[in-house]
């Protein structure tokens, strides 16, 4: 039986709504995305286990714009999670619905979408959704006395991107939404850092910036590559930077996302904060999703360990100079609402390197399930290919 998954709400204005359901209830958004596709920002709220989905229009020509214009702000859809979307659309077909799309589309948080026509539901318009994992399985490059996972994908033939998550993420939960438009130029390798998805554990290792990012030697001997691009984002960024430090004839461009290399120890006290969160009681839902990213038995001793790699950032710290020999071209990307990454570390960053550009998004936090992943992969492609 399909389960009630969440409940969609229309809004004009995120801020605005966000000071409203905080003033009624007490709910503060756990996570924000936008779903370039659909032409919309979600913003999720924990209602107490069950799940409000505001949608806030991007375009004039997203259905959440064409639903506010007739209707006003309000209950939007119903949507209810079920084991497998295509035999759910198939069950529906044959009962005689009408489906608003023929094919399964790429909602918000992780989810295969379908919407069932409102004139067939009793004007409510009812959301099938089924949570999608990544459709392919990683490949392993041996490292140390374990396993690195990546994904390959995109053009045979096409130059090496090299991909790398944040700090407790994967290529799942963040990379991933960046390969459709990457896989259309690059041949893309997405990499999940040790101890985190589906790579080893690593037990016995201390997760510095320097070990993650020995990683990326190893897949590329791995797959006989000698030289590849790289985009990180967060701790992914930082570990790239350490790559091109080291290997500086294993890279050509570089892209760095929402990440810093200089930190002091308030920076790190906020951000340690935040991990060690996970471990409580307050926030289940990520707390969930740890689990099923990292596994069950082992994503608590993860975050202890990032907690204790976070602390020991300030004594990793890059000074200027040792910067200032990073020669690649390199784009330094950058919110301007980074909860965790003052700005004046990417501009620093931007102003030391020999050969760099800046990209500065307005009103980004730090996740990046808050780019529009289309419009935010093309202008990662055209700095990669020199455009
Ligand atoms: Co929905």
């Amino acid at each position: 039986m399909p389960r009630l998954e969440h409940l969609g709400v229309a809004i004009r204005d995120a801020d605005a709504a966000i000071a409203l359901y905080e003033r009624l209830f007490g709910y503060t958004p756990y996570k924000r995305e936008v779903v370039g596709e659909q032409g919309v920002e979600t913003i999720f709220l924990d209602a107490g286990g069950a799940k409000i989905e505001l949608l806030e229009a991007i375009r004039p020509d997203s259905p959440i714009a064409g639903f506010i214009e007739k209707r006003g702000e309000g209950l939007h859809h119903l949507a209810f999670e079920v084991r497998d979307i295509d035999a759910t659309m198939q069950r529906l077909r044959d009962e005689g619905f009408r489906l608003l799309n023929d094919e399964p589309r790429r909602g918000a948080d992780e989810k295969l979408i379908v919407f069932v026509h409102p004139k067939d539901t009793g004007g409510v318009l009812v959301e099938f959704c089924q949570r999608s994992p990544l459709p392919f399985e990683p490949e392993y490059a041996p490292f140390r006395d374990g396993q690195i996972a990546y994904y390959l994908g995109g053009q045979a033939d096409g130059p090496p991107l090299v991909l790398m998550h944040a700090a407790l993420g994967s290529t799942e939960l963040e990379t991933q939404r960046l390969l459709p438009t990457f896989d259309q130029h690059f041949r893309t390798i997405a990499v999940d850092f040790a101890a985190h998805g589906r790579s080893s554990a690593f037990a016995e290792e201390e997760l510095t910036l320097e070990f993650f990012a020995e990683a990326v030697p190893a897949v590329l001997d791995h797959l006989g590559i000698a030289r590849a691009h790289v985009f990180g984002f967060s701790m992914g960024g930082s570990s790239a930077l350490h790559f091109a430090l080291n290997y500086p004839d294993r890279i050509d461009r570089l892209v760095v996302h929402g990440m810093n290399v200089q930190w002091d120890e308030g920076e790190v006290e906020t951000m340690a904060d935040a991990m060690a969160g996970a471990l409580g009681r307050d926030v289940p839902r990520w707390a969930k999703r740890l689990a099923e990213t990292h596994g069950t038995e082992r994503w608590q001793d993860l975050v202890r360990r990032m907690v204790i790699f976070t602390e020991a950032l300030p004594e990793h710290y890059v000074p200027d100079d040792e910067l200032a020999q990073i020669t690649a071209p390199t784009l330094v990307s950058a919110g301007d609402r980074d909860r965790y990454f003052r700005i004046e570390h990417a501009l620093n960053l931007w102003r030391t390197l020999p050969d760099a550009r800046l990209a500065i998004h307005p009103g980004l936090d730090h996740p990046i399930q808050g780019v529009d992943p289309g419009r935010f992969a093309a202008l990662v492609t055209d700095f990669l290919l020199d455009q």
